[in-house]
């Protein structure tokens, strides 16, 4: 097991939904925390639920100089890193044929290239250490794909390649990389985003957020805990609910005709 007492944990998005979870369990665990978030307020309000001060950071994931920047700034304050969390991420709802490249890249920069960014700036700490993990958060939407999720499909699956490389790449070092697939978390992910049309069709962003928390079955607090068990046993990948694990199956029973499976199910759960 992978003992977490008084490690130092980082988490990105650590503003809302599973970072807050995840800031909140860590603490519990003994971890002395570095939280970042664009997000200030939402920063502060998760600092607020905690035992005791956690070093916080105003960060966008997708500035590359602002995570190295905040790699140096957690090893002066908190005197090293163990634990890195590369959960900050968007969501954007958008058939590929009227995505425009802004957005495109708006996502890829938070999702994939933000998930670079905090490997490659806090990889030289761990390895020094020889003592560390890497966390990535994938998505179910890294393993099994749906209309109008391309670009978050498109960072997701380029995460999990990422990570499963690192992981590889990392084996000997005393430092491991963890990529984790969530299913539908309740989280303010959905309300969040940059929203067009759903995979129902659906150009209403409130209406298609409802839909995201009615389907949405697993809390972020149960999706943190099972992140932090993962990590504890060294998992090299961590599914996250019924939903993620069942998507998982019916993708390795039908790698190629999933979809029509997974249409069918869509159509039963509403
Ligand atoms: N909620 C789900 O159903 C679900 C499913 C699969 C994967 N995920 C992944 O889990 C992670 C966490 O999402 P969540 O559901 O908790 O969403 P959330 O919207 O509740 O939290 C995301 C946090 O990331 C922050 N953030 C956004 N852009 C940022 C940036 N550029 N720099 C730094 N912080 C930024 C937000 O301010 C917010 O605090 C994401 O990577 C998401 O893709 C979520």
């Amino acid at each position: 097991m992978y003992a977490l007492q008084n490690k130092v944990a980082v988490v990105t998005g650590a503003g809302s939904g599973i970072g807050r979870a995840l800031a909140l369990r860590l603490a519990q665990h003994g971890c002395r925390l570095a939280l970042a978030d664009i997000d200030a307020a939402g920063l502060a309000a998760t600092a607020a639920l905690l035992p005791s001060p956690p070093y916080t950071h105003r960060l966008d994931v997708a500035d590359r100089d602002a995570v190295h920047a905040f790699a140096d700034a957690v090893k002066h304050e908190c005197g090293g890193a163990h634990v890195v969390i590369n959960n900050a991420g968007v969501a954007l709802s958008q058939t590929i044929e009227n995505m425009s490249y802004e957005d495109f890249e708006w996502l890829m920069n938070i999702n994939f290239w933000g998930v670079v960014h905090g490997t490659k700036a806090f990889l030289p700490t761990l390895l020094a250490q020889r003592d560390g993990a890497i966390v990535n958060l994938s998505s179910i939407f890294g393993i099994i794909t749906v209309p109008t999720q391309g670009a978050y499909h498109a960072a997701k699956f380029a995460v999990r390649g990422f990570t499963e490389t690192l992981r590889q790449e990392l084996d000997g070092s005393g430092v491991f990389a963890v990529c984790v697939h969530p299913g539908g978390i309740k989280t303010n992910i959905a309300r969040n985003a940059r929203h067009y049309v759903d995979t129902m069709g659906n150009t209403d962003h409130a209406r298609s957020a409802a839909a995201f928390d009615q389907m949405a079955r697993t809390s972020a607090d149960e999706a943190a805990r099972v992140i932090i068990d993962g990590i504890q046993r060294r998992r090299p990948r961590v599914l996250i609910g019924a939903d993620a694990r069942l998507m998982d199956r019916i993708q390795r029973w039908a790698p190629v005709r999933y979809p029509a499976a997974l249409r069918a199910l869509l159509r039963l759960s509403r």
